[in-house]
């Protein structure tokens, strides 16, 4: 038994080794179009967004260590291909009124910042009041 389990720890200590040599996409492109926002707004979006939203993700150490580089690398990566506050002015027209719809319902459901996220980053979460200046700013921006 106590054979079979050093066995198994070599064998996963093996892997978890292996598997740190897979790439993994963690880049920080350049800032083409950065949102206009009121300071206010664009406070709580750098904090509590732009980890995922934008080309200035602040990449913590664990975002070095697979499998959980994985994880964030594809999170980082489809948020930003949803919606990416660095590259805004990809966004016209109807596709930014769109943006905008969305994210007034991401984040009156409290999807966004997403729970596990916030587990990770405490002050990622989004105060009451917070909501509130999000909130009346995309739906301002869906009115104009
Ligand atoms: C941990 C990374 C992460 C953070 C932080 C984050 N998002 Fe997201 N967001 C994602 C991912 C991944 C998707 C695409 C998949 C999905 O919809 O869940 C997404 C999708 C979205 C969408 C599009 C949803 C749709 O209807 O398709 C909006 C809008 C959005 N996020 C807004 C925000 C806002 C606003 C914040 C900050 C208050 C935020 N997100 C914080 C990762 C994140």
């Amino acid at each position: 038994m106590r054979k079979w389990l050093m066995r198994a720890g070599v064998v996963f200590a093996a892997t978890l080794a292996a598997i740190q040599l897979v790439p993994v996409e963690r880049a920080n492109p350049p800032v083409e179009s950065d949102i206009a926002a009121p300071d206010d707004v664009k406070k709580i979006l750098r904090r509590s967004c732009y980890d995922c939203h934008s080309n200035e993700t602040r990449w913590p150490w664990y975002a070095r260590l697979a499998p959980v580089s994985w994880l964030i690398s594809s999170d980082v990566s489809e948020g930003r291909r949803e919606v990416n506050f660095s590259a805004w002015s990809q966004f016209t027209g109807g596709r930014r009124a769109r943006k905008f719809k969305e994210i007034v319902e991401q984040v009156e459901g409290n999807k966004m910042p997403q729970w596990y996220y916030v587990l990770m980053h405490p002050d990622a979460k989004l105060a009451p009041g917070e909501k509130e200046i999000i909130l009346n700013w995309a739906k301002q921006a869906l009115q104009s």
